[in-house]
């Protein structure tokens, strides 16, 4: 396997950056949700970190809950507008708070067919939080109540985000230089 070194273009936030804006964010999510109880649903696997750092930020009570969306294949890098729930919830979320946290939104395919999912089931209330944002790449309009970083339009891997499943272990967010990235063979 390769060492990210060899295909690293650049670490556009690094891992002090990201854990400042970490707390920011938990100061901020706990200051909107005072007095509340909060159910947090993390969307695996890219958002696991996030939630990870995140939720020991959050003050208010709150609760974890998984699910896990299809979206991109191996070796793929666009999204393809069409998602399917490959797990759903262990919990009910009828009458709950529920924040969304998720890695990153591209299109916006993946968090907005999510929403309309979850919507179903009739949480009290419904946002979403998100680490990183490429806004330009939108292609559906979504509601983000939180955003860590806008970031421009490249492939990033690092903290939960993976380049074929690899990678998500690194404490950064970085850019690859595809020209000397070589996929796995396993
Ligand atoms: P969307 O449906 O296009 O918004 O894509 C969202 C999903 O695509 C994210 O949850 C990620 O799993 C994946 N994704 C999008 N951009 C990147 C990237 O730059 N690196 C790693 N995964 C990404
Ligand atoms: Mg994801």
């Amino acid at each position: 396997m390769q060492d990210y070194r060899e295909f690293l273009e650049e670490i556009i936030i690094p891992e002090d950056v990201l854990q400042k804006r970490i707390v920011e964010l938990g100061t901020e999510i706990s200051r909107d949700y005072q007095g509340e109880t909060l159910h947090l649903i993390c969307i695996l696997r890219g958002g696991v970190v996030f939630l990870a750092d995140l939720m020991r930020h959050i003050t208010v009570p709150n609760s974890i809950d998984f699910m896990a969306v299809s979206s991109y294949g191996a070796g793929v890098r666009e999204s393809t507008g069409k998602v399917r729930i490959t797990l759903d919830l262990q919990e009910d979320i009828r009458n709950r708070n529920v924040l969304l946290v998720e890695d990153i939104v591209d299109s916006g395919y993946t968090i907005s067919s999510v929403i309309d999912f979850l919507e179903t089931r009739h949480p009290k209330t419904l946002k979403v939080c998100t680490l990183l944002s490429k806004e330009e790449r939108r292609e559906i309009q979504v509601p983000i109540d939180y955003c860590g970083f806008v970031i421009p339009n490249k492939f990033v891997f690092g903290y939960g985000l993976d380049l074929d499943e690899l990678y998500r272990n690194l404490p950064f967010i970085g850019t690859v230089n595809t020209a000397r990235y070589t996929p796995p063979d396993h």
